[in-house]
């Protein structure tokens, strides 16, 4: 063994000092320097990654199919990943505490464990077999593994042998299990539990948390054997540790949702076996998570009577058309800086939609709080979103519902301007079906698109000013109090 010696270790961008420093040089983060004390043992680490050192061309065929995949057998997951669990990858799942990851991927375990459910033409013959899984924890004991198992209904019959749980936090010991048993999957519940013998820093300390990581890569290309790992969240909804850890793993997939709803998003935030644009949508249920094949409804708020500071956008969510609600509600406010919260919704795009609204279409709220999210605890980037948002800006301000059976999208510039937005056909046709009949959408190649839509009327628009007018309709009781 060679010897040890102590190195100050930046907790958040894994940078190595001799010395204490308040701050770190190199990420500029305050009091993340952690004393670590590390062994150089030498370790043939380079050569260990498959493909060794022999150069190949790139039309060199003798690795053909080196991209197997093994659908889990969960469609919504599968699909995130990209048709399954390709061979040797390394999959990091996020989330905030008590989202799901160890429901999800206790799930998954079954699924591979059970073999995937027949259809899929696209597998190498007998891929989708049942197979062990190995399931390591460090987090619960392999009797509250067993017990959630129990009440997923997975714990009896030919699933519950072939799921096989250790409560193990030494990555040592889990790498030889995996190499021993040569799982067809290796769950490792959570990534900041596990750590190096080799190490001296705690687990979940930045040091650990990347060694671990790197000893499962190095099993995963190696023995081909695909490997998941639950990472947790900080408050800020970033992964915890090192944020190479990121960088590291082949997919990296994140469990979004309001907690106390039970509806779960999975989402890939990367993926190099796939696209990054699916999403899954699945439901907290009293027995595990449930797949939620058709979104539907799912993301509107139930009311009544049209409500002000509500308005419904078709938006899409990788190749998936999902209808949402915004909703907002503006207060006159004597604080000189009123407050703007996003929840969902991108917080500076919100800023920019005040502005314009207040510039380009005598919406002014700039003496008012703002607050604006969307039903459901869903999370939507696209720009699409704008125009929707806009309205329920306006809606809730002159208190005024927009029309039902609306829905509208399309991006605003900063000009009051609109721009029209891709999919426009499979957004509209998804709102015909759940029973929506007027589109509000920016002036454009609308008709072509969506002409053969039956059911939707779509109302081309122009500015902001004329998509307000044509989604309000007059004053739900009291007239406005705040000028417009
Ligand atoms: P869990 O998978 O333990 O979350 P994580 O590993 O992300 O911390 O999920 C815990 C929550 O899910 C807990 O609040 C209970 C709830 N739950 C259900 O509602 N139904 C179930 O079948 C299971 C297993 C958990
Ligand atoms: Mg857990």
């Amino acid at each position: 063994m060679a010897r040890a010696q102590s190195r100050y270790v930046c907790q958040s961008c894994g940078a190595a000092v001799l010395r204490w420093e308040g701050q770190c040089r190199t990420c500029g983060e305050w009091n993340t320097l952690v004393e670590t004390v590390v062994r150089d043992a030498p370790r043939p680490r380079a050569t260990a990654i498959v493909g060794g050192a022999r150069p190949v061309s790139l039309s060199d065929s003798s690795d053909a199919g080196a991209e197997v995949r093994r659908r889990i057998g969960i469609d919504e997951l599968d699909r995130v990943l990209g048709g399954g669990l390709v061979a040797g990858s390394v999959v990091l799942v996020g989330g905030e505490p008590g989202i799901g990851k160890s429901t999800l991927l206790l799930q998954a375990a079954a699924g591979v464990a059970g073999g995937a459910r027949g259809g899929g033409a696209t597998d190498a013959a007998g891929s989708d077999m049942p197979a062990e899984v190995l399931y390591a924890t460090g987090e619960e004991s392999t009797t509250q593994v067993r017990l959630r198992a129990r009440r997923l209904g997975m714990a009896d019959g030919p699933i519950g042998d072939r799921v096989v749980v250790v409560a193990e936090t030494r990555i040592e010991r889990i790498v030889d299990l995996a190499r021993e048993r040569h799982p067809a999957l290796l769950v490792v519940d959570s990534v900041q539990t596990v750590a190096s013998d080799e190490l001296e820093g705690p687990p979940g300390s930045v040091g650990q948390v990347r060694e671990s990581t790197l000893r499962l890569m190095e099993l995963a290309k190696a023995d081909g054997i695909p490997v998941v790992l639950v990472g947790h969240v900080t408050k800020d909804g970033t992964l915890a540790g090192p944020r190479t850890l990121e960088h590291l793993v082949d997919v990296v997939l994140g469990i979004e949702g309001d907690r106390t709803g039970g509806l779960r998003l999975l989402r890939a935030s990367k993926n190099r076996f796939g696209s990054t644009e699916e999403v899954g949508v699945f439901e907290m249920r009293e027995h595990g998570l449930a797949e939620v094949r058709d979104p539907g409804r799912a993301f509107l708020a139930d009311h009544d009577a049209p409500a002000p500071g509500s308005a419904v956008a078709p938006v899409l969510e990788g190749s998936r058309p999902l209808v949402v609600e915004v909703q907002a509600l503006v207060a006159p406010t004597a604080a000189p800086a009123p407050r703007r919260t996003a929840s969902g919704i991108d917080g500076n795009r919100l800023a920019l939609l005040i502005a314009v609204l207040g510039r380009r279409a005598g919406v002014g709220l700039s003496g008012h709080d703002v607050y604006a999210n969307l039903a459901g605890g869903l999370t939507v980037t696209e720009p699409g979103l704008d125009l929707p948002l806009a309205i329920a800006l306006a809606s809730s301000l002159r208190d005024r519902p927009v029309a039902t059976g609306t829905v509208a999208i399309g991006e605003v510039g900063l000009l009051g301007e609109l721009r029209s937005v891709g999919g426009l056909d499979r957004r509209l046709r998804e709102a015909a079906r759940l029973g929506f009949t007027r589109a509000i959408v920016p002036r454009g190649r609308a008709h072509e698109a969506t002409a053969a839509i039956t059911g939707i009327e779509v109302r081309e628009v122009a500015s902001l000013a004329d998509a307000l007018r044509a989604a309000l309709v007059g004053p739900a009781g009291r007239e406005p109090r705040n000028g417009r």
